[in-house]
């Protein structure tokens, strides 16, 4: 059993998916939330029961700068501190390595890559001042090797497992601990198009969530750099 924890945590792409059951999973452990969410009206649905004493809702579209800003100081100025960054927020768009696909590369690269380096780097002075503080980058098994045909997609997930890396390297003598979350299939509107394997077949996203939460709890002396989860069998991952 978990101990209750009113930590401050950030999350992207809280109205769906991944985000969402993280947000509901941090929820129901005493965190306290700021959700960045591109539509906070939607947001608002996925989370009416939540107590605002302890949420607060902002927007965030991952190529917008100062939005980015905006939400990292809204953050800081309403709960005077931020223990923690999932960033959830993500795209996955179909770019094959021989077709003519630069605008989807780029915008794989602008939403996956750019966002989660932009909030990491904004937030990264007020984590080092929580002395316990976290991130966890939702990265993929696509961000471990290369299957299928979507190059662009692996491209930018390599990238954040890098990105996850260097963070935590450069945290680490201040307490920042980083976690680069690597799930094969999960049954969001991601992959809602993805039969093989059928949805009740893929990880469910509060699965995810619990691990999410598990590793925001451990200890600064028990650090989970990678954290692979599979839904079947693959030969190295
Ligand atoms: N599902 C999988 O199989 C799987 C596997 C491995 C890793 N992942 C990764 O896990 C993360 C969450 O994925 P998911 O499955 O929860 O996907 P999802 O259900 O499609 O949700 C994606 C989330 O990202 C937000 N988002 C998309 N573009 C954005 C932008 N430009 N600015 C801000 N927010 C944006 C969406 O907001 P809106 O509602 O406004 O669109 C939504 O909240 C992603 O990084 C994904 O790559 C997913």
């Amino acid at each position: 059993m978990l101990a209750v924890d009113d930590r401050v945590i950030m999350i992207s792409g809280a109205n769906r998916g991944i985000g969402q059951a993280v947000a509901r999973a941090l929820y129901d452990r005493g965190y306290r939330l700021s959700l960045g969410v591109r539509d906070p009206a939607a947001l608002e649905t996925a989370s009416r029961d939540f107590d605002p004493g302890r949420v607060m809702r902002q927007p965030y579209e991952a190529r917008d700068r100062a939005a980015t800003e905006a939400w990292v100081a809204a953050t800081a100025g309403r709960f005077g501190q931020i223990d923690g960054l999932v960033n959830a927020a993500g795209i996955l768009v179909p770019a094959g390595f021989e077709e003519d696909a630069e605008e989807r590369y780029e915008a794989l690269w602008a939403v996956n890559v750019m966002g989660p380096l932009r909030l990491t780097r904004l937030a990264l002075p007020h984590l080092r001042a929580s002395g316990r503080g976290r991130i966890v980058n939702l990265a993929s098994l696509s961000g471990k090797r290369v299957a299928g045909g979507n190059a662009g997609y692996a491209m930018s997930k390599f990238a954040v497992v890098a990105l996850s890396h260097a963070t935590r390297q450069a945290g680490w003598e201040d307490g920042v601990r980083v976690t680069a979350l690597c799930p094969g299939y999960v049954a969001t509107d991601m992959v809602s198009e993805v039969d093989d394997p059928p949805a009740q077949a893929m990880i469910q996203p509060a699965d995810l969530a619990q691990l999410v939460a598990t590793v925001l709890a451990l200890p600064n002396t028990a650090s989970i750099a990678e954290l692979p989860v599979n839904c079947r069998l693959e030969d190295t991952v």
